[in-house]
């Protein structure tokens, strides 16, 4: 059988982003049972209708591999209560059609999401208006459980690596829920 593919969209571009650590976690926690992939994105353009078509290279190659996804799991830092630009371009990209024969590769994809911050707010605001974004889309999103994490250094080593010392087994709840809710029919 194949295996599950869980592609995770980040929305930090930042080495050592906590939220890029955290989707690292991610896939040890799925373990065996997904395969997880990171999606690289920080080579795509912003978006402009002038270069839509023929889509650049970097573009066709994220709707490639989202599309070749079971499920989508985003990991967002919050910005002045929203969630990065770069996500919103990255999705805005998404959400156009890749040619007058096929849709949008975003459309029924299940998505999970999580966020953790150095701060109190644990990126719940930045996941509100997220859902939005992504439910316009059609997309099939698990509202619950999603992962907060506030006061993320908290829960990392001197090194600055991520722990999570406290919220493991909330990213293990919320990975055993979203393998259940990719396999029920949409
Ligand atoms: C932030 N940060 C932030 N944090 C938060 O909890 N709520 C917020 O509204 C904001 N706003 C905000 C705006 C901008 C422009 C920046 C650069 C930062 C702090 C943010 O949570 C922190 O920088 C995280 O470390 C970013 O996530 P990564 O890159 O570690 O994944």
């Amino acid at each position: 059988m194949k295996k599950v593919k869980i592609v995770a969209i980040v929305g930090s571009l930042r080495k050592g982003s906590f939220n890029g650590q955290l989707a690292v976690q991610a896939g040890k926690v799925l373990g065996d049972r997904a395969e997880l992939e990171i999606l690289e994105f920080s080579d795509v353009p912003f978006f402009n209708q002038d270069i839509e078509y023929p889509a650049p290279d970097a573009v066709k190659r994220v709707r490639e591999i989202v599309k070749s996804a079971d499920g989508l799991w985003f990991f967002s830092p919050e910005y002045n209560h929203s969630f990065p630009g770069v996500l919103k371009n990255l999705i805005d990209w998404l959400s156009r059609p890749i040619n007058e024969s096929e849709g949008q590769v975003l459309a029924g994809k299940p998505a999970a999401l999580s966020g953790i911050t150095p701060g109190i707010s644990g990126t719940g605001i930045a996941q509100d208006h997220l859902v939005t974004l992504i439910s316009f889309l059609n997309m099939r999103v698990m509202n619950a459980p999603r992962v907060l994490i506030p006061n993320g250094k908290q829960q990392m080593d001197e090194n600055g690596h991520l722990t999570l010392s406290v919220s493991a087994p909330f990213l293990e709840k919320q990975a055993e829920d979203f393998l259940r809710f990719i396999s029920k029919e949409g």
